[in-house]
């Protein structure tokens, strides 16, 4: 995020009165902040080579981190710095290795997800380093609140690091009843980072981990698995922030159907579930403890978000409920009423050129771009917020002046449809373009003798796209029958989740699929392509694999029809090809849901 587009998320949240940004500025995938004792942490931290070869980096210098301070103090908005400890420090320990417990070399992580790799809680140099660092953080950040994280640290290398072990003996972190003795090592270094913070001043927050193993004294906590831990924290009168992501203020979280938007990290928060959050639960209502809440927060995390331009697609409208929850009582809460008024807001946002989310319109059982018929169709569009809708049926882009969507859209011949959604204010979002396409069955191929399984190809090598798969030559380096498509993911061990080392390869698995009756069945998968009949139905390439949009339907006659699925194993985006399931679901077009295509079903 430059320095610009965090003073236009600072003019918009003064708009909306939210009085706290919490700058996460430091991962495993990049160290974001110039610490001058540290030169490492600019000149190698911060950046990382990604899987396809390209550089991503960047940081803050401390002047920039001045001015954002200063800029957001002059609309009365206080910076809250978090610097993670012990875990999600992989970059910093890429610039000092010796950080770790094994002290391995190491780079950046390139895959998103929870590092392994985290500080040695026996050695004393982590905290020397924690210690410097905090020295000039607190020095940049006037407010009183240190975030030190504290979450996702797991405990795999201290279990087995001779100083951790070695520190839980002379500080008899052992074992108890509610704890593991790493818990217990977590919480002395949390406590110890407590010391260090309130002698430059500061008061710690850390996420709801800090409170295994036993609360730092004055820590404030931010509870983000449920409001569990808030909880807990506030029945032993420590402050809390919440911010569950199970209530809808995960601001990464899809808003809306996963088919029709960029991909994300996946969850569900539409507008509607974010506004209703109440963040002063009814147990500490009971108990007297309501006023340890201290507030809520919305989180952007942004592996997902790729350009600021979603970010900030994915941040509104539903920050301006998280901060109408803040300011207003429950009792006086109305979301009829938020939402007449959410139009107005929307215009206001314009004003600031902010790309919001506008609710797409989206089909009931799963949105596709790609709807086939045989003798008529139907086709009914929805928005997760009353939203008018435009559409046209001649391949013109529709305009405010579209015919107006009121109900079903029937079909008995070929079609294209261009649907948007429209505000009161005339702003349109993105123009959907589905393709209606009338059909007949495709034949089922005639198939003598039938075994189980798919004949699997392997072609040794790192492929990103299918071009690159087609210029290698394609020499195959193994055959194998496989009976389930998960077999395309497991066909190479991997134990590491970041694939680091790993050999990676490409597969192609071919046969037969059985189409239990005739009918029209849409497909989803996130593997490179899927063929049925000869013909690509499916193709992922050029986007990460993960919720892809790219479901299409076919109409298909009764039994087998050839089946052809490729995969890339190979990392994009962030997200390795090998996390995916390796699935591939159907369903017929009368069904509400998808199901895998189960082993059974598959011959060659
Ligand atoms: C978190 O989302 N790991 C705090
Ligand atoms: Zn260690």
């Amino acid at each position: 995020m430059t320095v610009d587009d965090i003073k236009k998320q600072l003019d918009v949240m003064a708009l909306f009165k939210m009085n706290r940004m919490h700058w996460h500025l430091t991962e495993d995938q990049g160290w974001r902040i110039e610490i001058k004792k540290y030169p490492k942490l600019a000149e190698v931290a911060s950046k990382r080579i990604e899987a396809d070869g390209t550089e991503y980096g960047g940081y803050y210098t401390q002047e920039e981190v001045k001015e954002v301070v200063k800029y957001a103090s002059d609309r009365f908005i206080t910076v809250v710095p978090e610097i993670e400890l012990p875990g999600h420090e992989l970059a910093a320990i890429a610039a000092y290795p010796e950080l770790s417990c094994k002290g391995q070399p190491v780079t950046p992580r390139t895959v998103w997800g929870v590092e392994h790799i985290v500080m040695c809680a026996g050695k004393e140099l982590p905290f020397q380093f924690l210690e410097d660092v905090i020295a000039e953080v607190a020095a940049l950040f006037p407010g009183e609140y240190l975030h030190i994280g504290g979450d996702e640290c797991p405990k795999t290398s201290w279990k087995t690091c001779p100083l951790c072990q070695k520190r839980i003996r002379n500080e008899k972190l052992f074992a108890d009843k509610n704890h593991t003795a790493e818990e217990r090592l977590q919480s002395y270094f949390v406590q110890r980072m407590e010391k260090v913070a309130a002698k430059y001043g500061k008061k710690i927050i850390g996420w709801d981990e800090i409170l295994e193993g036993g609360l730092s004294p004055t820590a404030t906590v931010m509870s983000w698995r449920g409001e569990q831990g808030g909880i807990a924290a506030a029945l032993t009168n420590h402050d809390v922030i919440m911010t569950p992501g199970s209530n809808g203020l995960y601001l990464d979280h899809y808003q809306g159907d996963s088919k029709v938007g960029p991909v994300g990290i996946g969850g569900f928060s539409p507008l509607k579930k974010t506004y209703s959050y109440n963040p002063i639960p009814d147990t500490l209502v009971a108990m007297g403890k309501e006023n340890f809440i201290k507030g809520l927060q919305g989180n952007v995390w942004s592996e997902y978000l790729y350009t600021n331009d979603i970010r900030e697609y994915r941040t509104f409208p539903r920050a301006l409920a998280i901060a109408e929850t803040g300011w207003t009582a429950t009792e006086l809460k109305d979301y009829n009423d938020f939402i007449r008024r959410i139009d107005n807001a929307c215009v206001r946002l314009d004003g600031h050129d902010i790309n919001y989310y506008i609710p797409m319109p989206e089909q009931p059982n799963g949105s596709s771009d790609f709807v086939t018929f045989t003798d008529n169709a139907s086709l009914e569009f929805t928005t997760n917020r009353p939203v008018k809708m435009v559409y046209t049926l001649d391949g013109t882009e529709p305009t405010v002046n579209s015919t107006v969507y009121e109900a079903p859209l029937a079909f008995t011949d070929t079609a294209t449809v261009k649907i948007a959604s429209v505000l009161p204010s005339g702003k349109m979002n993105r123009v959907r373009t589905i393709t209606v396409e009338k059909q007949t069955l495709s034949p089922a191929a005639a198939v003598e003798k039938k075994t189980p399984g798919l004949n699997m190809e392997v072609i040794d090598g790192t492929y990103l796209n299918m071009e690159e798969l087609e210029k290698s030559g394609m020499k195959v380096t193994d055959k194998k029958v496989i009976k389930d498509t998960r077999e395309i993911i497991t066909y190479r061990r991997f134990s590491e989740e970041t694939m680091r080392g790993f050999k990676q390869y490409a597969a192609i698995a071919k046969g037969y699929v059985d189409i239990p009756s005739d009918g029209v069945y849409f497909f989803s998968s996130d593997l490179e392509e899927v063929w049925i009949d000869g013909k690509k139905l499916i193709d992922n390439g050029g986007l990460v694999k993960h919720f892809c949009p790219t479901d299409k339907s076919v109409a298909l006659s009764t039994v087998l029809h050839e089946f052809k699925v490729v995969f890339l194993s190979n990392s994009y985006g962030g997200f390795p090809t090998h996390w995916n399931d390796g699935s591939i679901n159907i369903r017929k077009s009368d069904e509400t849901s998808f199901k895998k295509i189960m082993p059974e079903r598959l011959f060659h």
